[in-house]
């Protein structure tokens, strides 16, 4: 009997997301392709990323790639050993290295975290532009229909009501996963103890169920979003977050050209 969260759960829960992007890019891409409006901002180039916001960016994916990478090895132990094998990694000799990694690209995470709070909220001032306010519940109605009866796409700022619900689903997942997780580390290492045990040592608030489901919750925010970054319509901020303000490089070198 294992103590961590229930595998069908988790295929429900990434076949469930898999499905819900399929008929999202089916409706958006095939059906009904949609273009940016003329009232969207990020089609006007007013979008831009600083050098530290897009340092943080990629600074945080890699962190959190490691995480994952190292997270699912020690949850999947069995279910990956045959692939770690093969390039030279036992998962079940090597269970305390994955934990340290796991640690250690955390660690690197929360710092960036801080940084990220210190920089965007007090040097860059932008709460504004990632907390909710009535009028998202607006848009939120406004793009559920235009999704269901096709056409333009209205946005009004730079974050629009789904990149602030993303954020705030990513800040609580990383909240619960830090709570979660410090707990598992100091006070109830289940790997240190044989896998017969793993259920009476587990404390009666489960945070290792809690701590595996918020992670693949992590897993299925970062995947959602990797498909949303890729969409057409959002290609001007992609851009913006690899080269900071795209469009105006574009036009400040057109005019000197
Ligand atoms: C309490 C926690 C957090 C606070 C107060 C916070 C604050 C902010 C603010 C104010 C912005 C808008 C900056 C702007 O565009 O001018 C922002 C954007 C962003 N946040 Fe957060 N954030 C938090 C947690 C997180 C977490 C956990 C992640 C990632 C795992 C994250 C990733 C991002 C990204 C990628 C952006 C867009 C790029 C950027 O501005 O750096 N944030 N955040």
């Amino acid at each position: 009997m294992t103590h961590t969260l229930p595998a069908d759960l988790v295929s429900y829960l990434l076949v469930g997301t898999s499905a819900f992007l399929v008929v999202h890019w089916v409706r958006r891409a095939i059906l009904k392709p949609a273009g940016p409006s003329t009232s969207d901002p990020n089609a006007n180039g007013i979008t831009s990323f600083d050098r530290f916001q897009r340092l943080f960016h990629w600074g945080t994916l890699v962190a959190l790639l490691v995480t994952i990478a190292s997270g699912l090895a020690l949850y999947y132990p069995a279910v990956l050993e045959p692939a770690a094998m093969a390039v030279g990694f036992p998962i079940h000799t090597n269970f305390q290295l994955l934990v340290d990694i796991h640690v250690a690209s955390v660690v690197a995470f929360s710092l960036l975290i801080a940084a990220h709070i210190a920089w965007d909220v007090f040097k860059v001032k932008g709460s504004r532009l990632v907390i909710p306010r009535v009028s998202d519940l607006r848009q939120l109605a406004t793009r559920a229909e235009s999704f269901v009866r096709g056409g333009e796409i209205v946005k009004s700022e730079k974050y629009d009501v789904f990149m602030k619900s993303f954020h705030i689903l990513l800040t609580i997942s990383s909240i619960v996963l830090a709570v979660t997780g410090i707990t598992l580390y100091f006070f109830a290492p289940w790997w240190f103890v044989p896998q017969l045990s793993h259920q009476t040592f587990e404390p009666w608030w489960k945070p290792t169920i809690m701590h595996d489901f918020f992670g693949f919750a992590l897993i299925v925010l970062l995947v959602a979003h990797m498909y949303f970054a890729l969409l057409n319509v959002n290609r001007p901020l992609l851009r913006a977050m690899i080269f900071g303000n795209w469009q105006e490089r574009r036009r400040r070198n057109n005019h000197v050209g």
